[in-house]
């Protein structure tokens, strides 16, 4: 028996511990999703008042991500959300030759749509395809389908993936599918909640050495080891694992990147075999903006015990602080605290106004 799980949004999951009441019901649909776009076939879009979307970290939820109401966007058109499927002799699901993102919205804007959307475009070159989609499109599907699900604050996530037209290690001919499906998630800052720190284990699998796989990719199957790692951590009673990397120098937990200060200087992992997250690169800008130091160099575990604060930050995650990582310490201060109001500010302007 875990003596104590944490649910943390520092994966690609719905809120855990930084909603105050548990998932969110989705009654706060300020826009019609029933409005046809030009050129668009009128789709009829059942209510969703009152449905409990999808599964915290820890917990089945009553309703399934395949069962919620709305539309996805899938080559190309706006389908039901139900209807949007792939069949089981899918290349994607095999052999993981698929890429993603994740990305939220706050106030009815996508926070870096553009560099998720490139990234996303990146991950695909690096396992070998290219997605039948420009930017533009991507970008302007993604925003009409945050306005016809009608959320303001949510996350998204794109997809590409390849079909079912060949099944085997190679599959040249395969189409190219992509999918982007929006799902309500509103941020909840809530600062005291925030500084109280979640609780990480040192995870058995390690990040893999950039000639293994290509590890700056976006892609499925580098998360197999992170699935891995974080059942294991909250199988132990942890929120999240921290990864090594096969140099066995601290890399990054398992859906977001780490920070650690010591005497105000920030000190973070290169990122040269694993993730260098939109997110990470927005905090070591605001740190900068703020005349914190920002040392990106190896850092070895042995360190881990000299560093006062550590914090996680990430697109789900947004800036987490910790407060232990396996028998190490950390007391979440003001550097963390700074950084993540800082952020909160960034992504949510109006609302950090109104605080
Ligand atoms: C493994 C991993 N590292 C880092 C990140 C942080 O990346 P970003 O800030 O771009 O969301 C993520 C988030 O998806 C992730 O899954």
């Amino acid at each position: 028996m875990p003596a104590r799980v944490e649910t943390v949004a520092c994966d690609h999951s719905p809120p855990g511990p930084l909603s105050a009441s548990g998932y969110p019901h989705q009654e706060d649909r300020t826009q019609s999703a029933d409005k046809p776009r030009i050129g668009q076939k009128p789709i009829a879009v059942t209510p969703r008042i009152g449905r409990t979307p999808g599964q915290a970290s820890t917990t089945m939820s009553s309703v399934p991500f395949d069962q919620l109401d709305g539309e996805i966007w899938y080559n190309g058109e706006f389908l039901p959300w139900k209807d949007a499927k792939v069949h089981v002799l899918t290349h994607g699901l095999h052999y993981a030759s698929a890429v993603f993102e994740g990305e939220r919205a706050y106030g009815g804007t996508v926070f870096k749509l553009r560099e998720h959307t490139e990234r996303l475009i990146a991950s695909g070159r690096m396992i070998g395809f290219e997605i039948p989609y420009s930017a533009d499109e991507i970008d302007a599907a993604t925003n009409e389908l945050l306005v016809r699900q009608g959320f303001t604050d949510a996350y998204v996530r794109p997809i590409a993936f390849r079909g079912s037209e060949m099944m085997g290690v190679s599959a040249q001919k395969n189409r190219i599918n992509v999918a982007i499906a929006i799902w309500q998630w509103p941020s909840y800052f809530d600062p005291e909640q925030r500084m109280k720190g979640i609780r990480l284990d040192l995870a058995e699998y390690r990040r893999p050495d950039p000639r293994t796989a290509p590890s700056k990719a976006k892609a499925t199957g580098l998360y197999m080891i992170c699935t891995i790692s974080k059942h294991a951590a909250e199988a132990k009673g942890y929120a999240d694992a921290l990864m090594l990397d096969w140099r066995g120098q601290v890399a990054e937990a398992t859906g977001a990147n780490v920070f650690f200060v010591k005497d105000g200087i920030i000190h973070t992992p290169t990122p040269d075999c694993f993730l260098d997250g939109i997110t990470r690169r927005t905090v070591i800008e605001l740190a900068k903006r703020r005349g914190i130091e920002v040392r990106e160099r190896a850092i070895m575990p042995e360190e881990l015990a000299d560093f006062d604060e550590c914090f996680l930050c990430g697109t789900a995650a947004e800036v987490t602080p910790v407060s232990e990582i396996a028998e190490w310490r950390f007391t979440p201060g003001e550097t963390t605290r700074r950084l993540v109001e800082d952020y909160t500010a960034v992504v949510q302007p109006q609302r950090a106004a109104a605080e």
